[in-house]
């Protein structure tokens, strides 16, 4: 009885150590899982600009549309009071909550007109340099202010 327990207890510290001792159901694990879903989706859109994955315009679009999706997502999962440990967000998410939704506001314009852009047909890779530059340049704002890294 006190094995099985004990087995139980390490067994949960495993899944958390898993992940970084993050939980994934709390709004720091659901946050971190949204932002690397965003680095991911963006990696491979990266990918067909420089050439290193085949460009496909209905691929592209479709990740657009995932990027612009998950943009929305995460600002609902920072809490009232900031955590103590394993986030790698500033005070200043909190203290400067106006400036810290505005740099999400313009993240969320910047996915919105790349969807807009991908829906051109035909959709030349040239054509969506620009727009896929901006949201890069909206997702580092952010950082440079109030990730620490
Ligand atoms: C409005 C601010 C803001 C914008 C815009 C933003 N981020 Fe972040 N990002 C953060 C903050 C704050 C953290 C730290 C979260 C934490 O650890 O609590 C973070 C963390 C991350 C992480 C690390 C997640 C982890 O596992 O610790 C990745 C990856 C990331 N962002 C990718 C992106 C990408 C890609 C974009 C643009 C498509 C983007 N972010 C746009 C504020 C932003």
């Amino acid at each position: 009885m006190r094995l099985k327990r004990l087995s139980a207890v390490m067994l949960a510290c495993l899944v958390l150590s898993a992940c970084g001792g993050v939980d994934p159901a709390s709004p720091l694990g659901k946050r971190k899982a949204i932002f690397k879903q965003m680095l991911h989706t963006s990696e491979d859109m990266n990918g067909m600009l420089l050439g290193r994955l085949t460009f496909d315009a209905a691929t592209f679009a479709a990740s657009a549309e995932t990027l612009d999706g998950l943009a929305h997502q995460p600002w609902q999962h920072f809490p009232q009071v900031r955590e103590q440990d394993h986030t790698s967000a500033k005070p200043e998410v909190w203290e400067r909550q106006a400036r810290f939704q505005q740099l999400a506001r313009s993240l969320e314009a910047a996915t919105g007109a790349l969807v807009v852009a991908s829906r051109a047909r035909p959709l030349k890779d040239l054509d969506l340099d620009q727009p896929m530059q901006n949201v890069e340049s909206a997702c580092k704002a952010c950082h440079r202010e109030f990730r620490d890294h």
